[in-house]
C-alpha cells in the first residue's frame, strides 16, 4: 500500500471541487448559511469539507469506498488487521471494545485507575469488573499501570473472565511489560483490550514503549487527536483478529456512533496517519531530543525534579515515554495546581495537567527549541521565586486506598437512591462517579463504599483548586447514595 495516499481527504477535496449544488445537510452549505463572524474565523475551505455521509463520500457505518480505503491504509500503518475510525474520541472506542466482548454478567479484569469511559462501558454492558490495584509511585504521587504478576493472579482467580483491559501507556507515559501481559491473558484465551489514549505515537519510534499492536494485543483504542496530529475527537480502534471478530466490533461501534459523522474529523485521521507513517520516526526523533534537553535542564533547577529513566526497573515501570515531562514540584512546598496557575499568570504557559504534586507537560512535533526554552526559563523563575522562601515544607505524598465495591456499577447506577450530606456519607454506597478531571480517573465509582479517607482526599483536591467533577451536586455538599431500607418496628 502507498502510505502517501489519502483516499478520504483527496476524495473529499475532489467532490468539493466539482462544485455540487447542495440540497442536503449541513444546512450552512459551505458556511454561507451561518453566522458570519464564525464562518469568517473558521474559513471557507474548512467549511467546504464540513460534509456528512452523502453517497459519493462513503459511510462510516458501512464503509465500502474512500473510508474503507483510508481505514485499510491506517491498519497497515498501525500494525493492525483492521482499523476503525472513531469520531467520538477514544471514549467511544473504549466503550466499543468493552461492549464487543462483554455481555451482562460477564467478568472483565481492569485496573481500578481506569478512565471514566471504561466504567461507563461497564455500566452499559452490565459487566462485572474484577479490579486490579495499580502500582502506586509514593515518591511522585501517581498511579502506574498493572503488572504481569497481578494480571496472572487475576486470571488464575477468574479464569472465566471475558477480557483483560490495560492502560498502555498511562497518562504520565509509563508502561508495564505489555507483551508479557498479553501472553498471560492469551494463555487463558482472554482478549487484551488496551486503552492507548496516550500512545498513538509510540508505534512509530524504537525508543518509545511497544504499542498495543506490537505487543500482540487484540484491541486498542487510540487517541490520534491527542499525540498524533488529528483534530480533537478523532481516534482509531485497532483490531488484531483472532479472539474478537471485526464484524462484531463494526456493529457495536456503529451503535455508539452518531449518524452525522464529521468529514473534517475523518479527513484529519486520514492525513494524520499519512504523516505518522511517512514522517513519524523523524518527527519523533526530534521530539524525543527536545524532551531530553528539557528534562536535563529542568533537573538542574533547585527543588524541581523531572522524571526520567531512573524510574524504570519495577514490574509496573518497564518502559516510559520520554516525551512526557512529569515535573514534581512538591519540594517547593506547593501543589502542582499552584505551579500550573503560577506558570499561567507569570509566563503565559498552559500545562497538560496538574495534580497535588506534579505538573505534566507534553512535548510533540508541534514544539521547537523556542517553546522548550520558554518552559525551562519559566520553571527556572518558579524555582528561584518560590524556592528562595524560608522554611519550605515539602508536600507529603499521599494516595488514598481504593474503596471496596459492594454492588456492580450497573446495579448501583440503576438502584433506588437518596441524597445525603457528603460529610455524613461514610459507609454508604455511592451511586455517582467522583473524579478529578483531568485525568478523569475516578475516586469513587457507582457501587463503591464511601470512606472517610477518600472524602478527605476529595476535599484536599478541592482545596488545592483541582477540578473535582462527577456528582450531580457540583458544590459537593451532597452525594447520591444507594437507598437503605430499614426494617419497620
Ligand atoms: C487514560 C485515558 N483513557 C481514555 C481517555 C478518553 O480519550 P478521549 O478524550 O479521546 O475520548 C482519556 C482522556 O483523557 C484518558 O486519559
Amino acid at each position: 500500500m502507498d502510505q502517501n495516499q489519502t483516499p478520504l481527504f483527496t476524495g473529499l477535496k475532489k467532490h468539493v471541487s466539482n462544485d455540487p449544488i447542495q440540497f442536503h445537510i449541513p444546512g450552512h452549505k459551505q458556511g454561507k448559511g451561518m453566522d458570519n463572524e464564525f464562518s469568517e474565523f473558521i474559513g471557507t475551505q474548512a467549511l467546504s469539507i464540513d460534509l456528512i455521509n452523502i453517497q459519493p463520500l462513503d459511510d462510516l457505518h458501512h464503509p465500502h469506498g474512500m473510508i474503507k480505503e483510508a481505514q485499510q491504509l491506517a491498519a497497515e500503518a498501525y500494525g493492525a488487521d483492521y482499523t476503525f475510525f472513531s469520531i467520538q474520541g477514544t471514549s467511544g472506542a473504549i466503550m466499543t471494545m468493552v461492549m464487543s466482548v462483554c455481555h451482562p454478567g460477564d467478568k472483565i479484569i481492569v485496573p481500578r485507575n481506569v478512565h471514566k469511559s471504561v466504567t461507563t462501558a461497564i455500566i452499559f454492558s452490565g459487566a462485572i469488573p474484577i479490579f486490579i490495584h495499580p502500582e502506586l509511585d509514593d515518591s511522585l504521587g501517581i498511579s502506574h499501570g498493572i503488572t504481569p504478576e497481578s494480571v496472572k493472579k487475576a486470571c488464575q482467580a477468574h479464569p472465566d473472565a471475558k477480557a483483560v483491559l490495560v492502560i498502555n501507556p498511562t497518562y504520565f507515559g509509563v508502561t508495564a511489560d505489555l507483551t508479557q501481559i498479553v501472553q498471560i491473558a492469551h494463555d487463558y484465551d482472554m482478549p487484551v483490550l488496551v486503552d492507548e489514549a496516550h500512545g498513538v505515537h509510540i508505534h512509530f519510534h524504537d525508543r518509545l514503549p511497544a504499542s498495543a499492536m506490537q505487543a500482540g494485543a487484540d484491541l486498542a483504542a487510540t487517541s490520534v487527536h491527542k499525540l498524533g496530529g488529528a483534530l480533537t475527537q478523532s481516534s482509531v480502534l485497532n483490531l488484531k483478529e483472532g479472539l474478537v471478530s471485526h464484524e462484531k466490533v463494526q456493529s457495536v461501534l456503529s451503535m455508539l456512533t452518531t449518524t452525522s459523522t464529521s468529514y473534517i474529523l475523518l479527513a484529519s485521521l486520514d492525513t494524520a496517519r499519512r504523516n505518522l507513517a511517512i514522517y513519524g520516526k523523524d518527527l519523533l526523533e526530534s521530539t524525543i531530543q527536545l524532551a531530553d534537553y528539557a528534562r536535563d535542564h529542568i533537573n538542574k533547577l533547585p527543588r524541581l525534579y523531572c522524571a526520567g529513566e531512573e524510574i524504570l526497573g519495577s514490574s509496573a515501570t518497564y518502559d516510559y515515554d520520554p516525551t512526557k515531562l512529569i515535573v514534581s514540584v512538591k519540594s517547593l512546598g506547593i501543589t502542582g495546581y499552584d505551579a500550573e496557575v503560577w506558570l499561567r499568570n507569570n509566563h503565559h504557559i498552559e500545562v497538560e495537567l496538574s495534580d497535588l504534586y506534579n505538573i505534566l507537560c507534553i512535548v510533540t512535533p508541534g514544539d521547537s527549541e523556542k517553546e522548550i526554552d520558554l518552559l525551562i526559563n519559566a520553571l527556572k523563575d518558579l524555582s528561584n521565586t518560590l524556592g528562595s522562601r524560608e522554611a519550605i515544607q515539602e508536600t507529603k505524598v499521599y494516595v488514598p486506598e481504593i474503596p471496596l465495591l459492594a454492588l456492580t456499577p450497573r446495579e448501583a447506577f440503576y438502584s433506588e437512591t437518596e441524597t445525603v450530606p457528603f460529610k455524613s456519607s461514610v459507609g454508604r454506597i455511592s451511586a455517582e462517579f467522583i473524579m478529578v478531571y483531568p485525568p478523569g480517573i475516578p475516586i469513587f465509582i457507582p457501587g463503591e463504599i464511601i470512606t472517610a479517607e477518600n472524602i478527605n482526599y476529595i476535599h484536599e483536591n478541592v482545596a488545592a483548586g483541582l477540578p473535582v467533577q462527577g456528582p450531580e451536586d457540583d458544590t459537593l455538599e451532597t452525594i447520591r447514595v444507594i437507598k437503605e431500607h430499614r426494617a419497620f418496628k
